[in-house]
Formats: structure tokens, sequence, C-alpha cells
């Protein structure tokens, strides 16, 4: 069963293996496509929109089971989102473009990698890992699962807002808590749930990151928690000449919490390396 999702009148929508998916395209030229979070949606991406669509070509997408996308009750792995940014891409006629994925998106961009390699012209990878889970983050997986249907997106927010921000933007940014907690409770459960299982069944791409040859920046938070600046330091030591940023004071989500410095290394990754 597909949810029939709320729908603004900005908001452009395509049918993209066999479902609906939500997205913007605004600006032109060299094509940046953004890859959000879990369990947020493309609004995430609002800074990065507004500062680079006087120049480039901006493509923010919800993901299956995200913001005004459907959320059907399964196929949910990260191949499938994969599969899905392509299709948005191919509708758009986009043959080839530069990929920024926070976390979750990272975890889509090594799936994206892997199938259509040709397809990328550079890569950012922020606050994300390319270990697979343990056997215990698997358990925390099935464990937050369980919450999610139990509970539902308020008892998702409640856990997950400490852990994707810094306690000083937890307290002295309200309105950048409110925006994160919203997109968390604008998931429906299934596409909550659908993540959290194709996550945990992600494969190991430790073993991919020697054979990315396209330009690659990488951005850390220096206090992210889930994806530490050590997980960053392993991507940028195994990529062929990837470059690395850590960015002070932010934690998971340091994309909303440090836009500017966030902003900055991807301008000037995009200016040095991918023109
Ligand atoms: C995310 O921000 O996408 C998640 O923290 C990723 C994860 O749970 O591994």
């Amino acid at each position: 069963m597909v949810r029939t999702p709320q729908r603004t009148e900005q908001t452009v929508h395509t049918q993209v293996n066999g479902i609906t998916l939500a997205y913007n395209d605004r600006g032109s030229g060299l094509p940046i496509v953004f890859c959000h979070a879990f369990p947020l949606n493309r609004t995430m991406w609002a800074e990065q929109e507004k500062a680079f669509s006087s120049q480039f070509r901006v493509v923010t997408i919800d993901l299956r089971g995200h913001g005004e996308s459907d959320a059907p009750l399964w196929r949910y792995t990260l191949d499938q989102a994969a599969d899905d940014v392509i299709g948005v891409l191919d509708h758009l006629s986009i043959r080839e473009a530069v990929f920024v994925g926070l976390s979750m998106g990272g975890y889509i961009l090594f799936a994206l990698y892997r199938k259509y390699a040709d397809r990328v012209k550079g890569l950012v990878l922020a606050d994300t890992r390319a270990q697979a889970d343990t056997e215990e983050g698997k358990q925390a997986r099935f464990q937050m699962a369980q919450a999610a249907y139990q509970k539902g997106p308020p008892a998702m927010a409640d856990i997950m807002i400490p852990k994707l921000l810094s306690p000083a933007t937890i307290q002295t940014k309200p309105e950048l808590v409110r925006h994160v907690r919203a997109m968390i409770e604008g998931n429906p459960i299934s596409g909550i749930v659908g993540d959290l299982m194709a996550m945990a069944e992600r494969p190991d791409s430790v073993t991919l990151l020697k054979h990315i040859t396209c330009p690659t920046q990488i951005i850390v938070g220096e206090l992210d928690l889930p994806t530490p600046p050590s997980d960053a330091k392993l991507m940028a030591d195994q990529i062929p000449n990837a470059r690395l940023t850590i960015i002070p004071a932010a934690a998971h989500l340091s994309n909303l919490e440090k836009p500017d410095i966030f902003n900055d290394a991807v301008r000037e990754f995009i200016g040095n390396e991918t023109r």
C-alpha cells in the first residue's frame, strides 16, 4: 500500500521505479545532487540550495519513505535508493553530476558508485562511514524500529535529536531543532523502518574506497558522534587524493549546524577538482 502524501504546489514529482518521488530542481550549470540523512528529508539542504543554485543546477530529492515522496511498505535497500536517485536524474536528462550525501545519503552514494560510477563527476561524503554495521549496531537498529513502530515518529525525534545535533545547537538554536524535529515527525513509520532495515543490511564499503577514482571531498563535524572524524579519516586515507575538511564545533548534521563552512568546503572542492 502506498501512502498519499500531502503535496505542495511548488514541489515537483515524478514516477520512478513504481512510486512517486518529490524533488526540487533549481538553477542551471553543473548539476549537484544532494542525498539526505536518516530520518530527514530534502529540506535539510535548504541552505545549500540557496547558496549554490545561483551558480549550479541543484537537485534535492526526498528519498522513498521521506518527506513528500511515497513511502511504500517494502523495497528499501540502499541499492534501491541509488536506483531511485538515478531514475530522477534520467527523468531530468542529467547524465553526470557531483553527488553530495550526508550519513545515510553517503551510504547511498557508495551503492550508487558501485552501480553507476560513470554518472559520478565528483563525490562529497559528509558525516558518513564506509564500514557496515556491527552486530550490536544491527541490534540497535532492530530496537529502534520496534520503538518507532510502537511509539511513533515523535519518539524517534526524541531519540535522534541528541545524536544529530551538538548540545550547544540544541540549547541555542531552537528554530533549527524545530526544523529537524518536523522533518523526523513528517516521515511515516514505513519509511523509518524501511531505512533501518536497509542500513542494517548494507554491505561493507571499505574495500570499495581504493577503487573510487573520481574527485572526492570528505567532510565531518568535529563533534560527530554517529560517524566520528576517525571514520572520515579512514575514508580520506583510502580514497585516492581525497580531500578532508573537519568542521569545528559541528556534530552530525554539519551542513545545518555550520552551513557557511560546509558550503565553502563544497564550493572550493567543485572549483578546484571537478571543472
Ligand atoms: C543518518 O544520519 O543518516 C544516520 O545517523 C545514519 C546511521 O544511522 O547510520
